[in-house]
This record gives structure tokens, sequence and C-alpha cells, in this order.
């Protein structure tokens, strides 16, 4: 397949569709790859170094032209093409190579930024002269649309094209009627693939490149099913997605061209940095209160606040109102954390930078100021209208949670049953570890899961074989001591599996501060329930023993309140640089 790029951006290979243009590109080579696999050499590798003769079907050439590079004049009208010098243009430019790329194409994709609701003036002029390209005749359009056409001067049958374009407002509906209206007329209608994607300019920003190299993977897929026959629906349904919902793009674009809405005054890069931050704040993940982030850079010496409220943000540089969060460092920190050179949990343990208050907002941070894919429902980026919607819900994928009762049911129910009554009590245990497994249709089971319920039922049989109760319950209180100790060990701690679903999920995992508070907690559950079988085992000598279950809650119902207050107070603590 022979390919020409034509890169209608005046701004070269800095262009931000160029990104998408060369991400389908990608897809399109590692399809051709995937589909010949000769002998295990990659096909384009091939075509590279020059072994055409031993290329497979799929073999790839691909060329670009960069219209800016290029000398092409304005076509003058004279239609000497036409008539004087039928097929060939006047002027000698670099139009008649162009023409000559076009012919030997299978596959042309058309890459520009949208200016004015239509091609920008360099590619345009390409465009004007194609005229070579068509005889002279007029003939009614193929789909009968239309005052007419005319027909090719050349066998352009089975030629293909794409068009890929950025526009710079938040979705490329309603912005592209020109833009289908003339390749309507060029190609016929909808004989073209096209990706047209809105907040274009985002694509420069590193801050944001999680969002937006997530954009162009789905660009690169649908680069590798175009190859294989067609883009596929649900890709489709991802390109069409906004990048950020309207109203976060719109503060965020307003808020990056530094100059103040009041006076049109340039404002200060930490004004501008904390205006874009409170553009990401999502209203979904307001907890109920107004939170007051309070941003003080220690090396401008500048202060703002951002108030995270019901139905928005805003920021406040001056007349202050009390922080509940407030967050202190210099501006190349948080830079450096936005742009993803350093993780901000990392960051924090270097203390490289410092926070006071209420430290949930901060573990939480992704969740306050959307992290990639935090779209709102329906936020449809389609040009065309209502036939191409977004799907809505934003990129976020339904992941099962992990529950920690599913671990404690079977060893709640051994602890307190066979004390009460021995049998019964062990036939009920059994009975509640058989059921452990349906609770995996709704929540991810863990590895701890299992091992409870094999753990329990085991313990369960050996009191209904008549091993003693007053040996085998302080026996299990060990082994459900040592289940947890163990995993301090590890790489991740017992309660991090359950805790993390509160943190962004398995993200959490590679939080530091996260891990190291969980490690703490594990260990001092872990010790509570390795002395636990010590008083276990005299209750289980005394008259005592029915309430053997319900006394030894007692500690448990201290150390979870213990584990409430740690979780916060620890993080807050390290955080804060004490
Ligand atoms: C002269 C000019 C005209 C533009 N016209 C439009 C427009 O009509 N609609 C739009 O959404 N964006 C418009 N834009 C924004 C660009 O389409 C947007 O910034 C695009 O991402 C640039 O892509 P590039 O980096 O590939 O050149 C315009 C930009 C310029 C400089």
């Amino acid at each position: 397949m022979k390919i020409l790029v034509i890169n209608g951006s005046p701004k070269g290979d800095k262009s931000n569709t160029y990104k998408l243009t060369k991400a389908f590109l990608a897809g399109i080579q590692e399809g051709a790859e995937e589909k010949s696999n000769a002998k295990g050499v990659p096909e384009a590798k091939m075509v590279l170094e020059g072994k055409a003769g031993q290329r497979p079907k799929e073999a790839l050439e691909i060329e670009e032209i960069q219209v800016t590079r290029l000398d092409i004049h304005p076509c003058l009208g004279c239609f000497s093409c036409w008539d004087k010098t039928p097929g060939s243009c006047c002027m000698q430019d670099d139009m008649g190579e162009v023409i000559r790329k076009l012919l030997w194409a299978d596959v042309t994709i058309w890459s520009f930024p949208l200016y004015y609701y239509t091609v920008p003036g360099g590619l345009k002029n390409l465009i004007d002269r194609q005229l070579p390209m068509v005889l002279p005749f007029m003939v009614e359009n193929k789909d009968g649309t239309g005052s007419g056409s005319h027909p090719a001067r050349y066998d352009m049958s089975g030629k293909k094209t794409v068009l890929i374009s950025t526009c710079g407002f938040y979705a490329a509906e309603g912005n592209y009627d020109g833009i289908y209206s003339l390749f309507d007329h060029i190609c016929g209608k909808n004989q073209y693939t096209s990706i047209f994607c809105g907040q274009g300019e985002l694509f420069r920003v590193p801050e944001l490149s999680r969002r937006t190299d997530q954009y162009l993977e789905y660009v690169r897929r649908a680069g590798k099913e175009y190859l294989m026959g067609g883009i596929r629906p649900e890709t489709e349904a991802e390109l069409n997605r906004l990048l950020y919902p309207r109203e976060t793009f719109e503060a965020m674009a307003d808020a990056s061209w530094g100059i103040s809405r009041e006076n049109g005054e340039k404002e200060s890069d930490a004004l501008v940095f904390t205006r874009q931050m409170a553009a990401l704040y999502r209203p979904e993940s307001y907890p109920g209160r107004e939170l007051v982030l309070e941003m003080q850079y220690t090396d401008l010496g500048e202060c703002y606040q951002i108030v995270l409220g019901k139905e928005g943000s805003r920021v406040i540089t001056d007349g202050f109102m009390a922080a509940t969060t407030r967050i202190e460092t210099p501006i190349t920190v948080w830079r450096s954390i936005a742009a993803g050179e350093i993780r901000g949990d990392e960051a924090l343990m270097k203390q490289l930078y410092r926070v006071k208050g209420d430290f949930d907002l901060m573990l939480k941070w992704d969740t306050f100021f959307g992290g990639p894919g935090s779209s709102a429902e329906g936020n449809s980026n389609a040009a065309g209208g209502g036939d191409r919607p977004g799907t809505g819900g934003g990129i976020h994928i339904p992941r099962k949670a992990t529950d920690m009762k599913i671990l404690l049911f079977p060893w709640m129910a051994f602890w307190i049953f066979p004390a009460i009554h021995n049998k019964t009590g062990c036939l009920v245990s059994i009975a509640v570890c058989a059921l452990v497994p349906l609770f995996f249709y709704q929540n991810k089971k863990t590895f701890y899961d299992v091992l409870s319920g094999v753990l329990v039922s085991g313990f369960s049989m050996a009191v209904l074989l008549g091993l003693s109760d007053r040996i085998v319950l302080p026996l299990s209180y060990l082994t459900f001591g040592i289940m947890w100790t163990v995993t301090c060990l590890g790489k991740i701690p017992l309660t991090a599996h359950y805790s993390m679903n509160d943190y962004n999920g398995e993200d959490a995992l590679k939080n530091p501060l996260f891990m190291k508070t969980n490690r703490i907690l594990t260990l001092a559950w872990g010790i509570l329930y390795l002395l636990t079988p010590v008083w276990t085992y005299l209750l289980m000598g005394t008259g005592l023993k029915p309430y053997t279950g319900a006394i030894n809650s007692i500690m448990p119902i201290f150390m979870g309140i213990f584990t409430v207050w740690f979780q916060k107070w620890y993080p807050r603590k390290v955080a804060g640089g004490n």
C-alpha cells in the first residue's frame, strides 16, 4: 500500500494535527507488520532496506509532503492546463511533483488544522492547483448532488482519502461543515474517512499528556483498524469523545493566554497555573462541603486560593477564606508534577512540598482534579451532528472493587458460632465459606479472600473431626495474625489490597505514602491477632467460653477507631513536614 501524507499545517512538523497523523500512521504500520509478518522481518523495515522484491502483499510505502516547505503558487485561473497544455500547469513549481505523488498513492492522508472553518491557505492553493488532474468537461456528480463536476483525467478508481484535522474550539461538531462540503465534492459524499478533533491546542501541553496520549492511542488503534478494513464503531466513539468537558477546556484555554479577563493585563505564572488547575476541578467530586485549597508558591512569594464548590471552582486572589488544605511548594515542583516528571506522592515523600490541613484532598487528587478521561456524560466531539454520538461517561472502565468483608466473614463466623455450639457453629462457618465465591460476581477477589475461605473451612473440619476447639480456635487467631503480619514483609501489605478502592484503585499501590500507612496498619492488626490466641486459650478454659467471640471483638473495635484516625493523621503528619 502506498500512502501519501499531505501536512497542510503552517506549523509543519510542530503541528498538533500532525501528532494525530503520526499516531494513525504508526497504527497502519503496526497493522501491516502484523498482517504479513514475513519470516519475522517487519515489512515496513524491508521497504526501508530496499528489499522490495521480497515484499509480502501488505508492504507499505509512505511519502510525506510538508506544504509549507513547498513552492506552490496560487492558481492563476488561466485554464492553460485544460486547453493550451492539457494536463500541465503553466507554472513550473513544486505542484508537478505533488500531482505525481497524488497519482502514485493508494491512500492520501490530508492532515490540516481548521482555519476559518476550512483548510489553511497554503493547502487551499494546493487543492486549487489540482486542476490539471481533471478534464474540462461538465458531468453530473456521481451522487447527483451539486451542479456538476469535472471527470478525472487519470484513473483514480480505488484510491482512498483520509482526513485528519484538529480545531481550536471545544468540539469538532458544527465546525467542519465547510470541510465536509469541500471533500464531498472532491471525493464523493462519504467517500473518505475522517478524524476531526476539537481542543487541538491541548496536544502541545505536556501537563495534559495523560489525556492527549490516551486520545492518540485511539488514533493509533484507528490506523490499525483502517488497514484491517475499517475503523470500528467503538474506536470511532472514543475519537468522538471530547478531550475534556467543554467548561473545563474553555476555562483552561482562557487561562492559558495568561491575560486578565478584567483588564487584559498579563497575569503572573503562578496565577495562570492556579487558574488552569482550578479549571480541571470536577464538580462531580464535590464532597458535600466547600473546600478551600490554598496554594503558596514559596519561590515566587505568591499565594492564591481555589474554592471547590458544588457547581464548580473559583480562584481567589485576595480577601482569603479559611483554607481547608494549604500546599506550600515552589512552582517548579508543581510544574514537574503536572508534566509527569515526578509523581506527586513521590515529591511529597521527598519533602519537596508541604501540606497543611485536610490531607484527604491530596489522597483523592485525581478524583477532584480530573485525571485522564474525566470527561462528562455525552460530551461528543463529533462533527456532523447526532449521527456519531460520544458514548458518554468518560474513559472510565468500570472495575470490580475488593471488599474486606469477604475476607472477614468466614473468620468471624468461626470465631463466634463454634464457641456457642460446637458442631452447628462449625457447619455454619463452612456454609459461610461456601458462600464466599458468590461475592466474586460483584467484587474483585483477592488471594486473601480465597485463602481465608480455605483456612476457615479447614479449621471447622478439624473441630468437626474431634480436635479440641480450645486448641483450634487460638490456632485460627494465630494463623490470621501470621497472614497479616507476613504481608508486611512483601510488596503489598494486606490492607492496601482493600483500602486502595478509596484512593484511585491500583494506582494507589504506587503511592509510597499510601503503602507506608498501610504497612503500619497491617502490622498493628497482625500483632493484635498474634497476641489474641493467648487470652483466647485462657478464656476457652473458663465459663466465659461462649462469649469468647464477643470478648475478642472489643479490641478490634478500638483498633478500627485507631485505623480510621491513623489513616488521616499519618499522611498529614508526613505531608506537614513534621
Ligand atoms: C488563522 C486561524 C484560524 C483558525 N480558525 C479556526 C476555526 O475556524 N475553528 C476552530 O475551531 N479553530 C480554528 N483555529 C484553531 C486551529 O484550528 C487549532 O489551533 C489547531 O489545533 C491548530 O492545528 P495545527 O497545530 O495542526 O496547525 C484557527 C487558528 C488560526 C491560527
